[in-house]
């Protein structure tokens, strides 16, 4: 089939994958350590989906209010209920204040207080004291703080001469007979052509996979590409059933508000007026962590307290916090709420209810960014010339809840992280061995049969049942009977791609083509998450069980790992939650209940 589609060959040192926070990290980082290096992207890089995070990146500044990084680094095992590993959350949070300062020097304009210092506010499960009281963490820039973020990676990218390589849409690695990566082909949708990236360390930036969900906070381009391209290469995937739910995304549109509203003094309301979280989460209230929040928020909807005409949603207020603080911190959200929902939040409330947000497992990675293909032997064993970082990868810092503010501060570290081991672990324009013989056919052959689809299911319909049945059937509350036909529904969806319709065959900006390739790798992700989830019989973080109401560490403390069988279906093992690296600065936390 190769023959079919000429192949331009590129080679390099690095090539990144998505141009997201962490993926510019580690882009301009391996070039400015001398690393001829690409970033492949499906959308210019300013547009990628940092560009939404909106209330700030955490670290224990102490600008506001005392802090300590050891503070940030319990609140968060707490906030992942103990899935964590506590040394890749101990590496995060120490290189945190650092991060920020280096983002300030590369120019991020963060708000400042008076005395010049960097702006802090609270946020969900963000403490002092280990666990005692709120303590504002979050570094903001108002309320657009990844918009910030990301326009300064990408200053920084040009200011270090990074290779873009924009509107490329990556296909899958190429992977030799040893399991090694060698690269990745993608295929340029701006003239059409294939073009095959040949190099020491192929790096996955790709992002979440939101869209699995009907209604999400993330971006339209959030479709997993590197988890599927991971899943097809087979290597697995890692705690894939915890879904961060946000509390408040704008009901109807799905359109994330800031966690920060309520760190700046915002309350949630039922239908009677009454302040809930008071009753769910008596010392952090609104502030308690994510998961505790949306929960709280679903009970009510459900005992028959939520708003609206069908009283399916719930009132977010900051009216009573004036027209001057709202301008100044929390511009983003006036107008979107104006924008999506028609609410003037200087006067009314906003319509809210919890909504798809964040991927907690991911392609497993150790600290340095390396893609882990665990065996029996050695559950560290890692899949040479392979790395993930951000959203896309499970180190795992976030465990079976984020904490917010930790994604942004995620990508930074572990971008930076990635770069530092390619700097330190390749020779710069080393030769790389000749790939093996057909070493694109399978990849072209899948790009040609998908291009010449003639089934009857257009790529929309097969998505919508995707994503009504996500909806559905793995959302906040779990059980089994729910699960069970979510997995039934989703093994059947996937099957179904094979009877999918494609009426477009051009090679040039062509959607149809674009969509279809997305939806196999949301699907891949979409199965890989309802097996994970009805597997396990405990609740813990993002996986609330009705049948499995508590927490089980004897048996299920412990990584879900997932592996796609050429078959359609899914094997699933566990390994070790990681502690052993711990240094000597702190102490293992030991699990305990998760009250706020
Ligand atoms: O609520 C927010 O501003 C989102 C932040 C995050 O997900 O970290």
């Amino acid at each position: 089939m190769s023959k079919a589609y000429p192949i331009t060959d590129h080679t390099y040192d690095c090539v990144v994958v998505g141009a997201g926070g962490a993926g510019l990290r580690a882009t301009f980082g391996m070039t400015k350590a001398g690393l001829k290096t690409a970033c492949i992207t499906k959308v210019f890089p300013t547009r990628s989906h940092t560009v939404a995070a909106q209330g700030g990146i955490g670290a224990a500044l102490g600008n506001m209010d005392e802090d300590n990084w050891k503070w940030h680094m319990y609140d968060t095992v707490k906030g992942s209920d103990w899935l964590g590993d506590q040394d890749a959350i101990e590496y995060m949070c120490k290189n945190a204040v650092a991060a920020v300062h280096e983002l300030e020097h590369f120019g991020v304009p963060f708000s400042r207080n008076e005395d010049g210092k960097i702006y802090q506010r609270p946020f969900g499960g963000h403490m002092k004291n280990f666990g005692e009281t709120p303590v504002p963490r979050a570094c903001a820039a108002a309320d657009r703080t990844g918009h910030a973020i990301l326009h300064t990676l990408y200053q920084q990218s040009m200011r270090h001469d990074a290779e873009f390589f924009v509107e490329y849409i990556a296909l899958d690695l190429i992977m030799d007979d040893e399991g090694v990566c060698r690269g990745v082909m993608a295929w340029n949708l701006e003239d059409g052509t294939l073009h095959r990236f040949r190099a020491q360390k192929t790096v996955m930036a790709s992002g979440g996979y939101g869209r699995t969900y009907f209604s999400c906070t993330s971006a339209h381009t959030c479709t997993g590409d590197g988890h599927g391209m991971v899943a097809r290469a087979g290597l697995p995937l890692q705690d894939m059933e915890f879904v961060q739910f946000h509390p408040t995304g704008i009901y109807g549109a799905g359109v994330l508000i800031t966690e920060g509203a309520r760190g700046e003094g915002g309350y949630l309301t039922n239908k009677n007026g009454e302040r809930f979280m008071e009753r769910y989460a008596p010392n952090a209230k609104d502030l308690a962590s994510r998961d505790v929040v949306s929960r709280a928020m679903t009970v009510e909807i459900l005992e028959g307290r939520g708003v609206g005409e069908k009283g399916d949603h719930i009132n977010l207020h900051l009216e009573h916090l004036g027209p001057d603080i709202l301008a100044e911190r929390l511009p983003g959200i006036s107008e979107s709420s104006k924008v999506f929902a028609n609410v003037d939040l200087t006067r009314e409330p906003i319509p809210v209810i919890p909504t798809a947000h964040y991927n907690m497992g991911g392609i497993p990675t150790n600290i340095h960014g390396e893609v882990l293909r665990p065996t029996a032997d050695d559950p560290e064993a890692v899949c040479p010339g392979l790395m993930a970082i951000g959203e896309a990868a499970c180190v795992s810092v976030h465990g079976a809840n984020r904490l917010g503010t930790n994604s942004l501060l995620d990508i930074v570290v572990f971008g930076r992280a990635a770069a530092i081991r390619a700097r330190d672990t390749l020779k710069a324009g080393a030769e790389q061995k000749p790939l093996p013989a057909g070493n694109a056919d399978k990849i072209l052959d899948r790009f040609d049969a998908l291009r010449n689809a003639n089934g009857s299911k257009p790529t929309s319909v097969i998505r919508d049942e995707m994503q009504q049945t996500m909806q559905r059937n793995v959302a906040v509350f779990r059980d089994d009977k729910i699960l069970t036909e979510g997995r039934d529904s989703i093994d059947a969806i996937k099957a179904s791609q094979s009877d999918i319709a494609i009426t477009d065959r051009s090679l040039i900006w062509n959607s149809d083509l674009v969509e279809a390739l997305e939806l196999e790798n949301l699907l891949s992700c979409a199965q890989a998450t309802v097996h994970g989830a009805l597997n396990r019989t405990e609740s813990r973080g993002a996986h609330a069980r009705d049948d499995y109401p508590d927490r089980n560490d004897d048996e299920w403390m412990k990584h879900t790992v997932t592996w796609q069988e050429p078959d359609n279906s899914v094997k699933i093992n566990y390994r070790p939650v990681h502690t052993w690296t711990l240094t000597d600065e702190v102490e293992y936390v030991v699990p305990k209940a998760r009250v706020y």
